[in-house]
């Protein structure tokens, strides 16, 4: 650890998006003073492995945060609320993955390959979009600069550590449960997720679920198109990582599979994956691992005017979740 580089705290260490975060700090080599892994009293004394070595976690309380130039918040809404705003007040950078800043018009919500210049924009607080709004607005931006995006229809198959890391093990449960013949145990989901595809699981608001409004509003506000109309809908796959949706874009003028391919490929963070003939085409399982948004079965849609049909997946803890976040300390520290 450096003595120029950043003192950064990470709340949440424990958690499927806050232990991704740990590991994306070490694969990109992030520059660090020192690093503190906070989560809940429950996890007090627990460690967890960063370069090879032992980090022992904290119970966050506002003195954990004194001093820290960037904190990542992995910890759920009402951690980011409470504590948060005390690392802006104090003069560092709390980058948060929870939604609850995500729109509020002082706090930038930044996804770099679409709008990292709003990082310069930040009051203390910066806010990372959900995982399903990440890649696709990493997956449609470029389209959107060369085209314009005038609709968008969205079906996602979202995995389970997109629950967090309790439906990821109760996934894990219930496969054992099932091959062993017995009747698969329900503790944190609504619904047996395994052998199953859950279209809810999220709380409602009026007829839409929590992930389809936030999808929607994020997604609008990332590309500055309040106004898009978007249809969607958020379904739960048994699924461990890896996010994946089926995308229906109407443009302004019509497009060409092979231009819209040949965008997409010139565009960062995108890997096209697109041979349908020899059965290649992005999968969960196989992004999984992956920083890049991955692209595929882009093929003209019929049914719209102008109509393309694209088929995205990317790994929901890595670009959906702890990569994005480190992306924007990167820039956060290239920018001050
Ligand atoms: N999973 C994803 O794909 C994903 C993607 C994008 C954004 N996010 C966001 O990331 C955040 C964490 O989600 P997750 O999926 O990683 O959940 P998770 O696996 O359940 O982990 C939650 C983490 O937060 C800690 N925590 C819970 N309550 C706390 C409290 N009162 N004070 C301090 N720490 C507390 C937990 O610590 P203990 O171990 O001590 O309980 C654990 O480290 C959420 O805001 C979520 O919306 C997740």
């Amino acid at each position: 650890m450096t003595s120029s580089a950043p003192s950064v705290a990470l709340v949440g260490a424990t958690g499927a998006a806050g232990s991704t975060v740990l590991q994306v700090l070490e694969d990109r080599n992030f520059p660090l003073r020192e690093l503190r892994a906070l989560a809940s009293p429950r996890s007090a004394g627990r460690t967890v492995t960063f370069r090879g070595e032992a980090l022992t976690v904290a119970a966050v309380e506002a003195v954990c945060l004194e001093g820290c130039d960037i904190v990542f918040f992995a910890a759920g809404g009402a951690t980011s609320k409470e504590y948060a705003p005390l690392v802006a007040a104090g003069g560092g950078v709390a980058v948060d993955k929870s939604s609850v800043f995500r729109m509020d018009p002082e706090v930038p919500l930044v996804v770099p390959e679409v709008n990292g210049e709003k990082v310069r924009e930040h009051h203390g607080i910066i806010a990372n979009p959900n995982c399903v709004a990440i890649p696709l607005s990493v997956a449609l931006a470029p389209l959107h600069r060369a085209f314009g995006l005038r609709h968008l229809t969205v079906s996602t198959y979202q995995a389970a550590s997109g629950g967090g890391r309790a439906l990821r093990e109760e996934l894990e449960t219930q496969a054992r449960e099932d091959a062993a013949g017995q009747a698969p145990s329900r503790k944190v989901y609504p619904h047996v997720l395994h052998g199953n595809v859950v279209p809810g699981g999220w709380r409602m608001y009026g007829d839409d679920t929590e992930e389809e409004v936030k999808v929607v509003q994020e997604f609008r506000r990332l590309l500055d198109l309040p106004e898009l109309p978007v249809g969607i809908t958020t379904v739960r796959v048994p699924v461990a990582v890896g996010h994946a949706a089926a995308v229906w874009i109407e443009l302004e003028s019509e497009v060409t599979p092979a231009e819209a391919r040949h965008v997409l490929e010139g565009a960062a963070g995108i890997r096209v994956v697109d041979d349908p003939a020899s059965q290649t085409y992005p999968t969960p399982r196989e992004v999984a691992g992956s920083d890049e948004v991955h692209v595929g079965r882009i093929r003209r849609d019929p049914s719209r005017e102008h109509g393309l049909a694209l088929f995205v997946a990317a790994d929901n803890l890595r670009k959906g979740a702890a990569t994005n976040a480190v992306q924007v300390a990167e820039l956060v520290l290239e920018y001050r």
